[in-house]
Order: structure tokens, then sequence, then C-alpha cells
């Protein structure tokens, strides 16, 4: 038998965890630490309700936090005990090509039992996370997740830095996950919208608080496709960064959107009085619902502090003169009451009901497959323009891996993110410093409709 790809890569794991191959050498002399997926259990309904069985990195979901310095190595031995094969992919991390997670385009999946060494630098400080690759729509939903938070070499003086992991949940009366992944309505409408949320995985997220605190709380937003609209009660204060990247001058967090796989980072002052209650509030449709809580007892401070300074820039490549950027379109169709009648899928035209019956819903630029030809070959360092076309009844969670990119158009160009949220009908242009090299993904990060259609990519270099 000839060995497989697969097999190739579980060996080079082995051989790179003994620290055999020169290329790798930073992990040798120490075996890196496991991160494995499988399945466990969590207490995701109410106090009272059963355990639900999940999927989770070490058997958790969340999975455990992990928290390196800035420029530090992330290295983790990646081992599949899932009955399905799976990836790891370190979301917004400015990531070398190869270690992205992204299944048929940086490595190939692996398999169950199979092993796969991520060992990667970290370049930019901030709040990123990691999750499954590989049948996201499924795999994350059954909890596949957890925080990659980088420090900066002199963090923001904060009495206490809390991650809370946004989530939501499709859980039957019995708690447990219901099934139905990627189903064709799901795909075709706003994605897999769950009934139950969780904050690290808890229905009631609660921890002590000292009036005058002040707090960094990292937002993430692991849901497969809700889009969160947060504001706080009780609490004052600023954001500090966006899907990692620090703002050049702090906004007041007062209404904060957080779409899938998006972050924010604020510094807030717990304004509650003693003996009451502060809040993160998530709003829906004019109702408030208490994500965290902060139950107030004591004083740490009377007088408010002055408010803290911007976060240190990370290296990120300045934009070039937006006059000589390449410009691109990407025109998103299709999705329950689209226009789409067609699209091209494994090179022909298929009509939508065809389209459909792949579960195939969603076209970018008329092709519904992931593309044999990327979007746009970017010499490195060159600055891309992509405008972002929404001809769909849907918002949608663009998301490109490996770098990040700025809102242009009209007026001084938007904070640096690496997912952006473009309404229904709407068109947003984003541009970047193309300066990775590599084959990287550009998708909805709504879960189901990338895997229906919305997901293409650009090579670098
Ligand atoms: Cu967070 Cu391609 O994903
Ligand atoms: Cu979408």
């Amino acid at each position: 038998m000839h060995p497989s790809r697969r097999d190739f890569i579980a060996g080079l794991a082995g051989a790179a965890a003994a620290g055999a191959l020169p290329g790798l050498a930073r992990a040798a002399g120490r075996e890196a630490a496991v991160l494995d997926a499988r399945p466990g259990t969590a207490r995701l309904a109410p106090p009272g309700g059963a355990e639900t069985p999940i999927w989770g990195y070490g058997g958790r979901t969340p999975g455990p936090e992990i928290r390196v310095r800035q420029g530090e190595r992330v290295v983790r031995r990646f081992v599949n005990r899932l009955p399905q094969p799976s990836t790891v992919h370190w979301h917004g991390v400015r990531i070398d090509n190869a270690m992205d997670g992204v299944p048929g385009l940086t490595q190939e999946p692996v398999p169950p039992g199979g092993s796969f060494l991520y060992d990667f630098a970290v370049p930019d400080a901030g709040t990123y996370w990691y999750h499954a690759h590989e049948r996201a729509w499924e795999q994350v939903a059954r909890g596949l997740y957890g925080a990659l938070v980088v420090e900066e070499p002199g963090p923001p003086p904060v009495d206490r830095d809390l991650t809370l992991l946004i989530d939501d949940w499709r859980l039957g009366a019995d708690a447990a996950i219901r099934g139905g992944f990627g189903n064709l309505h799901d795909r075709a409408h706003a994605g897999r919208i769950g009934n139950h949320v969780t904050v690290d995985g808890a229905a009631s997220w609660t921890r002590p608080a000292a009036r005058g605190e002040r707090l960094r709380l990292r937002l993430v937003n692991a849901a497969n496709a809700r889009v969160f609209t947060l504001a706080l009660s009780g609490l004052e204060g600023w954001v500090a960064a966006l899907d990692g990247q620090p703002l050049q001058a702090l906004r007041p967090a007062d209404r904060i959107e957080l779409a899938p796989a998006q972050r924010a980072d604020l510094i807030v002052d717990v304004a509650a009085p003693e003996g009451g209650e502060a809040f993160v509030v998530s709003e829906e449709r004019g109702r408030g619902f208490a994500l965290a809580a902060f139950t107030v007892a004591g004083t740490r401070r009377r007088r408010p502090l002055p408010a803290p300074a911007p976060l240190p820039p990370n290296p990120v490549a300045p934009l070039a003169d937006l006059r000589r950027a390449r410009r691109v379109v990407l025109r998103m169709e299709g999705g329950a009451m689209g226009r789409m009648r067609s699209a091209v899928l494994d090179g022909r035209t298929v009509g939508i009901r065809d389209l459909a019956a792949r579960g195939k819903v969603w076209a970018l630029n008329g092709a519904a497959d992931f593309p044999a030809e990327p979007l746009v070959r970017a010499a490195p360092g060159e600055t891309i323009r992509i405008s972002l076309v929404n001809d769909t009844a849907w918002p949608h969670a663009m998301h490109l891996h490996g770098h990040h990119f700025r809102r242009v158009g009209d007026g001084a160009p938007g904070p640096l993110r690496d997912t952006i949220l473009v309404a229904r009908g709407e068109t947003a242009d984003i541009a970047f410093a193309a300066d990775n090299p590599g084959d990287w993904l550009l998708h909805c990060h709504m879960l189901e409709h990338a895997d229906g259609g919305m997901r293409t990519w650009l090579r670098v270099g």
C-alpha cells in the first residue's frame, strides 16, 4: 500500500513533535501540548436541565483558552477523536498559510484517529478564536471552538481580563443538540439560529464584581449564524479593539453589533451600585436579555479612573494609495426571496431546483461551487479592493482569512477587521494589503451559507 498524503501528514506531526525536522526546530525539545477534539458533555441548559452531549476541544465547550504573548508561537498537536475528519482554523490570526486549517486548500482533513501539528507565530496582539473548519456548520454547532488570546507586551491596566464566548444552540426538550445540521431551510435563510444562548457554555454566566472595578471584556461571537446586538447596563466604558485589532481612538461602548466570528474588546468600569447588578445585554426585536451578569459587592474605587489609552497598534501593513488598488467585484446572489435562477456548478449552468437538491443555494460571481480559480491573484504587498455586493435578501458576515482589511468608500477608511457584516442589498468595499503569501479563503461566516455556495479564495504571491 502506498502511504497516502494523510499518513504523511500524521507522520510529519509525529516527527515534528519529536523534533526530527529542522524546519520545525522551534517545536524541538518540548513535546507539543495536545489539543484533542472529542465528544463530551456540557451544562448548557438552565439549572435543573439535563446535560448536553457535545463535541469539544478537550471534551469541553468552549475548549481551553489558549493565551500567549504577542510574537510567541502557538504549538498544539491536534488529535482528532471525533467520528468525522476535522481541522482547526485559527480565526483572525495573520498566520502562516500552511497552518490556516482549511481542508482542501491548506491541508488535508485530519481523519478520525489522526493528528496534525499546528505550529505558528502570532504577529498581532488581541482577541482571536479557534474553531473546526471541516463541516463547520455541524462541528461548530456541536461546540468545537475556543478562545485564543494574544497579550500585548504591556497590557492596559485593568483589574480583570475576561473572555466571553457567546453562542446559541438548537436544543430539544431533553437538552440534546437537535440534528438537521446544514438543512436546506437553514442554508437558504438566516442559517442555523439557536433557541438557547450561552456564554462560555453556561446558561447563566454570573460573576461577582466590585463597584469602580475596571474590566476588559473580550467578547467573541461563536454562533453559526446569529448576529448579536449587545448593550451594557451598569457598565460604562469603551470599545478598544474589533476583531483583535486596536482602534486608533476608543469608542464609547453603547451598542455593539457582533456578527458571527466577530470580536470586540471592551474596557469598562462597573458603575452599578453595591448590591446591584451590571449586565451585558443582548437586544433582539426590541427586547433585552441578560447574557452576562455581574453581582456588585463592595467598592473597588470611588472615583472613576481616567479613560484608558488606545491599545498599541499591531504591525499590519498600511493601505497603499487606494486609487492604485486592484479592484475586484464579488457579487452575492441566491437564498430565499432572492432573484437567482441558476448558477454554475461543476462547470455547468444549473437551475435553482437542481442546485437546491445539491444543497447549493447561493452563488458568488455566478458560481455555486468552490471555484477552481482564485477570485484574484495578488502580487505580494499589492493593495486589493473588493466590492462586496449583497444582491440577496439576507445579511452576510464575510470573512477573509490571513489578513485584516478596512472598509473603504466615502470618508476615512474604517477600522481593521477580519469579518464584515454586509446588510441585504448593501455594497461594502473592503481593502487590504495582500502581504501574506498563500491561498486564502473568503467566505460567509454564516456557516450554512458558506457550505451553500458562499466560499471563494484568493492567492497571494
Ligand atoms: Cu472563522 Cu473560514 O473561518
Ligand atoms: Cu451568508
